[in-house]
């Protein structure tokens, strides 16, 4: 009875709380129990902070065998004293009058029962198996807050900068940067699909008619409204069907892709700059707690390196100003540079890590080895195209100024087989009404692992797909 007139108060609130001596309803998941045959402390945690908040249970009133479903995972309902802690280690605790046992965890059989409350005593790679259950550790906690506050930033960055937010198509019937590699999205049944009469698959019988898949960009829908509207972002989930098991790439990952009309190669590398370094500062402010935590638990350099970035200039050079550099360079690479070579993870972060020490922006790439929309240079050799190269990440972003010449598109569309049909559209903007413009894309992962410092992008989403895994 008393339970319900009580309204309940988050933990993140209770350890802030300027008002002591007064009865408090909390509810959690229990980390830890210790203590002895007067008193027991119990550690709960209700993901609204890293910290957990101490429940002090006297042994007069709480016997060992009331206690007894009272394990890590257990989750609880606890009515008591908020009052000053006596002990060391915590501002407040909560003198407990009324545990109620809400849910049980078996001790024996509840995963994270060892050393419950972070990832100590079970690895990283271990923790993907239990996806269901990981994020009740301190360590995804953490990133999941994390992860929240930079979408938080991203959308409030774009809004108070006069970006409009623009949902893009997730399922589509081209390929934006014509590389192949995509999900099919089909409601034929795979046994036996119609055929036409030369035998291969009819797919006017298909869902939409056509051939449709999963997009790997917002890019060129994004195109349209920022022909519109001046400038968009999109901030979606894009999908690669390439076979890339490395500790950055995801099948499913998100991405941030704004696109402003009027805006040049310039404009776009200070906007990718400026982004950057808020979206980074935004997270030293209100995430301190988790980044401590993080710090401590797996990388000591990570608050130095996120506070060099967000002090220091980049670093912008040209493609071809970069291989003169990695030609020169001491280190021997597994994979050798030359002229119009794409650069390897490796060659990016010997220039970021070793060379500049700080963040790279490369511009004016062979045309050869980009997308077929990036805007050709006046060499008619490289095109206007930006990277920007992240320490320990690599590429964390990629974008370019876009050919809006109707004309130069066409042929660079030729040149690279890519069908006009299927883009009259995109062809139709450069038609009507044409203007320079540019933009780039994110990947909100590949933030999300810089900002945290984790090692593996598989660690820095809810529910990773990779090759061979979709799990959950
Ligand atoms: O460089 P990408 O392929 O660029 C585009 O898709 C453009 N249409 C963007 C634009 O100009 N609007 O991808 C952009 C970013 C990369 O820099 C990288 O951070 C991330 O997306 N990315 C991936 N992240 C995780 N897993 C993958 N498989 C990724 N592929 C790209
Ligand atoms: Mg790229």
């Amino acid at each position: 009875m008393a339970t319900e007139t009580l309204r309940r108060t988050g933990v993140k609130e209770l350890l802030a709380a300027a008002t002591l001596d007064r009865e408090v309803l909390v509810k959690g998941w229990v980390r830890t129990r210790r203590g002895n045959k007067y008193v027991q402390f119990i550690a709960l945690n209700d993901g609204s902070t890293i910290h957990n908040l101490q429940i002090v249970a006297a042994a007069e009133q709480f016997p060992e065998e009331s206690l007894k479903d009272v394990t890590t995972g257990a989750c609880l309902a606890v009515r008591g004293q908020l009052v000053a802690s006596q002990g060391k280690g915590q501002a407040v605790e909560v003198q407990a009058t009324e545990i109620t046992v809400i849910g049980q965890a078996d001790s024996a059989s509840y995963p994270l029962q060892k050393r419950g409350s972070d990832q100590k005593g079970i690895s990283l790679e271990a923790l993907r198996e239990i996806a269901h259950l990981r994020p009740r550790t301190n360590t995804f906690g953490a990133v999941l807050r994390i992860r929240h506050a930079l979408a938080f930033a991203i959308h409030n960055y774009f809004n108070a900068h006069g970006f409009f937010y623009v949902h893009t198509p997730i399922i589509t019937g081209s390929d934006a940067e014509g590389a192949g590699q995509m999900f099919r999205v089909t409601t034929l049944p795979p046994e036996h699909p119609p055929r036409t009469a030369d035998g291969s698959v009819d797919y006017a019988e298909d869902f939409f008619g056509k051939q449709t898949n999963l997009t790997v960009s917002g890019q060129l829908e994004g195109e349209i409204a920022a022909l519109a509207l001046g400038k968009i972002y999109t901030f979606g989930p894009t999908f690669r069907a390439e076979n890339s098991n490395t500790a950055r790439h995801l099948a499913e990952f998100w991405m941030v892709e704004p696109e402003m009309a009027f805006y040049e190669l310039e404009d776009n590398m200070d906007l990718a700059e400026d982004f950057l370094k808020s979206l980074v500062k935004y997270a030293l402010n209100h995430c301190a707690d988790d980044l401590a935590f993080l710090q401590e638990q797996y990388d000591k350099e990570l608050l130095g390196r996120l506070n060099f970035v967000v002090e220091n200039d980049f670093q912008r050079l040209t493609y071809t100003e970069a291989v003169e550099i990695l030609k020169s360079a001491k280190q021997k690479f597994e994979f050798p540079v030359d002229w119009g070579t794409d650069l390897q993870s490796e060659h990016e972060r010997y220039l970021v890590e070793k060379h500049f020490k700080r963040p790279v922006i490369l511009t004016n790439y062979p045309k050869e080895i980009k997308a077929f929309y990036m805007k050709l240079d006046e060499d008619g050799r490289t095109v206007r195209a930006m990277d920007v190269l992240f320490p320990g990440i690599g590429e964390i972003i990629g974008g370019s100024q876009r050919e809006e010449d109707l004309e130069k598109l066409q042929a660079r569309m030729q040149e690279m087989h890519v069908p006009e049909d299927d883009l009259w559209w995109y062809l139709d903007l450069r038609r009507f009404g044409t203007a320079p413009h540019a933009g780039f894309g994110l990947g909100f992962e590949r933030l999300v692992l810089f900002v945290t410092g984790m090692s593996n992008i598989r660690d820095v989403i809810p529910f990773p797909r990779f090759p061979g895994s979709a799990a959950f």
